[in-house]
């Protein structure tokens, strides 16, 4: 019989040990892949409480199930909040992830066959605006803009020129791996002129834009997807933010056109995120993260790494490794390692192919996080050349590995977790 007395440890010692082998690597490496955060205690205990075991197809006030009225509290904290932190008509928090966000847009606003726009996934858009593998490729008439290749940014004179060639339904701006800003009030001229619904997900940029220090989409965007756990550092989800007009149409598309159940434990979770990012705290982290991003880009280009697009003004650096004569996959698995968690990811114009590629993307929200400054980014940044420059010296990669633990003891994350 089911007892809740039971602990994990006996029941599945296997998946225990996963949790706290996992537990010790997030505590005992440098987490630098730009879409990781790690989430307060508090977004934690959310995400695994009795929540999980309600079942609330609909939405506050209308669902299908009984019993819905506590968890319908959580919800509408949720929206509350994410309207207070966005500045949006309307919001679904519904969806279980960003890629889900993005399909039930695209489905409550385009037919099979219609044409879109997007950034193209190795010029850093996202696999969901409109790759040839994804659904959203497979669906749509898909016509990608790229960044220029000089400048390595967009262009909007040449997205202009293609949105009055290819006429689209629907342009989606927001990146993967693009370091700068995006100047949404552009796109939504484009838009305007081709009569374009225009999309804007800021996955990546979330928590830089709900604290002011990225441009907003609003008022430009019809609709604005994002994921809720990168630099809004919420639990792993998704949510869309629209006009009031789009309202009815979006909320149907998500649930009963695309989801069944939403998972209340990660919606209240969600609501938990967004109060700590409505905190004048939640600012000042965001200003570091960037802070933290530019003081590695200096650092890397002042070692000689040439970095897409010459630096950032965001939380990621992407660097271009073709002058070290390494590639990508060679460069994620030697920082690997020496504990330095990173991903090979493409550059503009990439030659190699993308589980290859010539490029390592780097994001400092998990570190800063931790309470790391530019001192320490800087300190990261000349392990990161140590190994480049070391290639296949595993001696170099057990100094740097030592030397990465012992920073993170001093910046310690989820201590009260560990069991050693
Ligand atoms: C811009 C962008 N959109 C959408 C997504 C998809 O989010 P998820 O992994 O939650 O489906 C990502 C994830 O990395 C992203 O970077």
């Amino acid at each position: 019989m089911f007892g809740t007395e039971r602990q994990l440890k006996e029941i599945d010692p296997q998946i225990y040990k996963v949790i706290n082998q996992e537990t010790m690597r997030q505590y005992d490496g440098l987490e630098l892949i730009a879409s990781e955060n790690y989430v307060s205690e508090a977004v934690l205990e959310t995400c695994g409480s009795v929540l999980t075991n309600k079942y609330a197809e609909g939405y506050p006030g209308k669902r299908y199930y009984g019993g819905c009225e506590i968890v319908d509290i959580a919800e509408n904290l949720a929206r509350d909040r994410a309207k207070q932190l966005f500045g949006c008509e309307h919001v679904n928090v519904q969806p279980h992830s960003g890629s889900q966000a993005n399909m039930a847009v695209y489905f409550a606003t385009m037919s099979p066959g219609d044409t879109m726009m997007g950034l193209n996934l190795s010029h850093g858009g996202h696999l969901t605006h409109g790759h040839k593998v994804n659904f959203s490729g497979i669906l749509y008439n898909v016509v990608h803009y790229s960044v220029n290749q000089e400048t390595e940014v967009v262009h909007y004179d040449e997205v202009l020129k293609l949105a009055r060639e290819v006429k689209p339904k629907l342009i989606m701006t927001g990146a993967s791996a693009y370091p700068r800003t995006i100047d949404f009030s552009e796109f939504k001229k484009i838009a305007d002129e081709v009569g374009a619904i225009l999309v804007a997900d800021i996955a990546h940029i979330a928590g830089l834009v709900a604290t002011g220090l990225h441009p907003s989409p609003f008022p430009h965007a019809d609709f604005v997807t994002t994921t809720t756990h990168k630099t809004l550092r919420g639990p792993r989800s998704g949510m869309i933010m629209c006009k009031e007009e789009y309202a009815k149409a979006l909320d149907k598309m998500v649930m009963p056109g695309m989801q069944g159940g939403p998972l209340m434990h990660i919606i209240a979770a969600k609501a938990v995120a967004f109060q700590e990012a409505l905190q004048p705290s939640f600012r000042e982290y965001q200003e570091q993260i960037i802070r933290n991003a530019q003081a590695m880009a200096d650092e890397l280009i002042q070692s000689g790494i040439r970095l897409v697009s010459n630096g950032t003004d965001t939380h990621l650096v992407l660097l271009d490794l073709r002058d070290t004569g390494l590639n990508g996959k060679q460069v994620e698995e030697a920082l690997g390692k020496a504990k330095i968690t990173v991903n090979k990811n493409t550059i503009p114009f990439d030659p190699q192919k993308p589980f290859v590629t010539s490029g390592i993307r780097i994001g400092t929200p998990a570190v800063t996080t931790r309470g790391m400054k530019e001192p320490e980014m800087r300190k990261i940044a000349r392990w990161i050349i140590q190994v480049i420059s070391q290639y296949e010296n595993e001696n170099i990669y057990k100094q740097v590995a030592s030397e990465v633990s012992e920073m993170c003891a001093k910046f310690p994350i989820y201590s009260d977790r560990l069991v050693i």
